[in-house]
């Protein structure tokens, strides 16, 4: 026997090692993955909340959900929400008219929900990218754009989705808060 040999039956050995481990290993590191997902999941008010809050106010949802989805506050920092709110006379080529008196409570809903008020985590990745510029619209902000970029045009086209703004189309969750990845279906 020489050196060799025991070196054969080293690497053997470590080679069946892996291969009983590896399975354990795999099966240990899903459970893990499952255990977070589950903690996302149940995450509230904590720092960096997972999901956005569902819309509050029924004026607020009535009178600007009325054309398409009453997007959530947090995706907009609160100078885009009141840019947007001064020119309801030339709303991207429409015009809004607001309710008597839904004006101020809209815009005070707006003003203390928006993006740069919010902890959620994607509130946080949108205000970071923008760096302080004032988009006029969610599909302006780079982070948004960058997440959809993959997309053909067609997608777009089709009449189930229209456009990039009509987000609750590709994400079923979207009325939630939730645009996480692993709940779009993109509609034929
Ligand atoms: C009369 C119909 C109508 C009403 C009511 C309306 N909108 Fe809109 N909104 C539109 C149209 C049309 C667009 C442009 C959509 C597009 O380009 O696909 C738009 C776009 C938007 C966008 C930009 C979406 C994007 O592309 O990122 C925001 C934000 C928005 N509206 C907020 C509001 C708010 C806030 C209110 C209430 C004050 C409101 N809308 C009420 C018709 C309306
Ligand atoms: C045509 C379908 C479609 C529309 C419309 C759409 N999205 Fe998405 N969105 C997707 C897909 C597909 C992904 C996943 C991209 C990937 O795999 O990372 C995504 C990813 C995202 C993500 C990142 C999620 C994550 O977990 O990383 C966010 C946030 C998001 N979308 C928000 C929006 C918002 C807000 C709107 C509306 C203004 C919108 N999307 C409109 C299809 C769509």
């Amino acid at each position: 026997m020489n050196l060799s040999y025991f070196r054969t039956i080293g690497w053997v050995s470590l080679l069946m090692v892996s291969f009983v481990l590896a399975p354990t290993l795999n099966a240990d590191d899903d459970g893990q993955k499952h255990h977070r997902r589950e903690r996302r999941h149940t995450e509230d008010n904590h720092s960096g909340y997972r999901n956005l809050k569902p819309v509050s106010n029924s004026t607020y949802a009535d009178q600007c959900g009325a054309c398409h989805f009453a997007y959530q506050p947090e995706l907009l920092p609160a100078a885009s929400w009141k840019i947007i709110l001064d020119g309801t006379d030339d709303h991207f080529g429409e015009t809004v008219d607001l309710d008597e008196g839904a004006r101020p409570e809209i815009s005070g809903f707006l003003a203390s929900n928006g993006a740069d008020k919010s902890s959620a985590k994607l509130a946080g990745k949108i205000m970071n990218c923008l760096g302080g510029s004032v988009p006029a619209r969610i599909t302006d902000i780079p982070y948004i754009r960058r997440k959809h970029h993959e997309i053909a045009p067609e997608v777009f086209q089709r009449k189930s989705v229209g456009s990039l703004s009509n987000c609750i189309a590709c994400h079923r969750t979207a009325a939630k808060g939730e645009y996480d990845d692993d709940a779009v279906s993109i509609p034929e």
